[in-house]
C-alpha cells in the first residue's frame, strides 16, 4: 500500500502542474472555463494533502517511524529536515492558496485567482524533490523509474 501511494503521490504532481498551468492561462486571458479548472485543481490538490499526511505520519520518513541510527536532530539531517519539514510545510502552504484561488475564481475574480496560482507554483517547484536536487532527497521525474 505504502508504494501505491507513493506512487500516487508522484504521479498527481503532474496533474497538478498541468491545471495549475491551464488555470493561470484562464485566469489571465479571462476565460470563464476557470470555475471548473480551479474546482478539478483544488480536488487533487486535496487529495494530495491526505496522500501527504499518510505519508508524514507512517511513509519512510514518516514521524511515527522514529529517526533512524545516526541521525540525531531532523533539522541536522538534510533528507530528513526535507521530508518532515521543508516539503510539508510549503506544500500545505500551497494547497491553502489554490483553495483560496478557488473561492476567487468562483466568482470571476480573474486577477487574484491568476495571481494567487501563480505564488502557489512557484511554491510547489520549489518544494518538489525533483531528481537533481541534494543526493538524497531527490526524486524520479515519474514514479516506479
Ligand atoms: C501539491 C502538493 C504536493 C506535491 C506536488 C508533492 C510532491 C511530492 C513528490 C513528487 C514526492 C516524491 C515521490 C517519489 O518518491 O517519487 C513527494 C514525497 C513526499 N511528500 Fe509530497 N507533495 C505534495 C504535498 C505533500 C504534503 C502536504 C505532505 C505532508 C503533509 C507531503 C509529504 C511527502 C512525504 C513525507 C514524501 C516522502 C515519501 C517517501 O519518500 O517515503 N507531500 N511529494
Amino acid at each position: 500500500m505504502e508504494t501505491g501511494m507513493l506512487h500516487l503521490h508522484s504521479l498527481l504532481r503532474w496533474v497538478i502542474l498541468l491545471l495549475l498551468l491551464v488555470g493561470l492561462f484562464q485566469a489571465f486571458n479571462k476565460k470563464e472555463s476557470i470555475k471548473s479548472t480551479s474546482l478539478w485543481l483544488m480536488i487533487a490538490a486535496h487529495a494530495m494533502f491526505l496522500i501527504g499526511v499518510y505519508q508524514f505520519l507512517a511513509g519512510r520518513y514518516g514521524i511515527l517511524n522514529g529517526l533512524p541510527e545516526g541521525v540525531t536532530s531532523v533539522m541536522k539531517d538534510p533528507v530528513y529536515r526535507f521530508y518532515r519539514v521543508e516539503h510539508p510545510l510549503l506544500m500545505f502552504v500551497a494547497i491553502a492558496l489554490i483553495t483560496l484561488a478557488r473561492s476567487k475564481a468562483k466568482v470571476l475574480n480573474y486577477k487574484n485567482t491568476g495571481w494567487l496560482l501563480l505564488i502557489a507554483l512557484i511554491f510547489i517547484l520549489v518544494a518538489i524533490p525533483w531528481p537533481f536536487r541534494e543526493v538524497g532527497a531527490g526524486r524520479a521525474w515519474f514514479p516506479g523509474m
